[in-house]
């Protein structure tokens, strides 16, 4: 299968026959690029899971293109529910809330709730409403690999698997969206990410928020090791200790790179350090650290990152941070 990657403008006829004959699509969202397909066509959805080499029992998330969607995939939706939908709809959010009958097991891996995001990239909701249908997607990654946030992350990964991706540039949130489940007693956080639980606290009163601690994983996905790079990875709790590090590394022959924000890549100090530099801000590091994990696995092969703490958009990088480290600290 020949892989290609078009704008919108050029695509989208070919994307919507795609879909529509069953098939699967790559497209860009705000958080990450997608694999999708028509999520009430279950022979459809399975080519997800081949393409990806994804376990079936790894649920995927409906996209849809208008609110009213919802009514098509899910019931019995709460107030509170109705509220997050209200306050964060669209954007870099999925919701879990019971299925409707309409949703095929493929979609659910047979739960009986359901995941539904409606992403804000102007080529995610175009592409979803000229399907006219709900769209299935995982991240557009094979299996264990990294998140792609570009269109060239996907092809490098996936060329051959999918017919065509939709070409969308950069995402502009750069980690996958928060997971909030809607069904739970108290609503509750299963991934975090860019709406954090003080903005979800704010709308709901209390909501349990992600404290890695859970022992029986209600996001089945959280078991399986996600967003590894292919080389070692591991968490500085220090400018010093990162730099005590990048020395062991090199002595021990390896060829390491530190990934931090600029202002600590300068409490580094002067000499002949590898870096990437994660921009000015929690923000930026957010919508970078993805791209940058890409790069760091393909010219070196140690990567030592900055610790981003527990608050604010500061965990929902250390998520993605700690999954890919395996939690391994310095
Ligand atoms: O930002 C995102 O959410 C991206 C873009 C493409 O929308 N998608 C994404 O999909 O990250 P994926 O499949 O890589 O991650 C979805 C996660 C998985 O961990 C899965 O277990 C969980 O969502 N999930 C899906 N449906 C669920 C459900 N009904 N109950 C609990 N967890 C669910
Ligand atoms: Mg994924």
């Amino acid at each position: 299968m020949q892989t290609k990657i078009v704008s919108i403008e050029q695509g989208l006829d070919e994307a919507v026959e795609l879909i529509k004959s069953g098939d699967i699509v790559v497209f860009p969202t705000e958080t990450v690029y997608g694999l999708g397909a028509n999520a009430f066509d279950g022979d459809a959805v399975r080519k997800i899971f081949e393409a990806k080499g994804r376990p079936m029992d790894n649920p995927l998330i409906a996209h849809i293109a208008d609110i009213s969607w919802i009514d098509r995939l899910a019931i019995d939706v709460s107030d509170e529910a109705k509220a997050v939908i209200k306050a964060f709809m669209p954007g870099p959010i999925t919701v879990i809330l019971k299925r409707s009958k309409a949703v095929p097991d493929e979609v659910t891996a047979g739960l009986d709730t359901v995941g539904i995001r409606f992403p804000i990239h102007t080529v995610a909701r175009q592409f979803i409403m000229a399907c006219g249908v709900p769209i299935a997607a995982p991240s557009a990654n094979t299996s264990t690999k990294i998140s792609p946030t570009r269109a060239e992350h996907v092809f490098e990964d996936m060329q051959g698997r999918v017919p065509l991706i939709l070409q969308g540039g950069a995402c502009e949130v750069g980690i996958e969206s928060t997971i909030v489940d809607m069904t739970a007693e108290v609503p509750t956080i299963l991934r975090p990410g860019a709406i954090t639980q003080e903005l979800l606290a704010n709308v709901l009163g209390k909501v349990k928020n992600f404290d890695g601690k859970i022992i029986v994983a209600k996001a089945p996905g959280m078991k399986y090791k996600h967003y590894a790079p292919s080389c070692e990875m591991v968490v500085a709790t220090s400018p010093k200790s990162a730099v005590d590090e990048y020395v062991r590394q090199k002595a021990n022959g390896l060829n390491p790179v530190v990934l931090a924000t600029s202002r600590y890549l300068k409490d580094l100090g002067k000499g002949d350090i590898n870096v990437i530099d994660l921009g000015a801000n929690d923000e930026d590091a957010m919508r970078n650290i993805y791209g940058a994990m890409h790069e760091a696995q393909d010219k070196y092969d140690y990567i030592i990152c900055q610790d981003f703490g527990n608050e604010g958009l500061g965990a929902s990088i250390m998520n993605r941070i700690n999954k890919a480290s395996g939690g391994k600290r310095i």
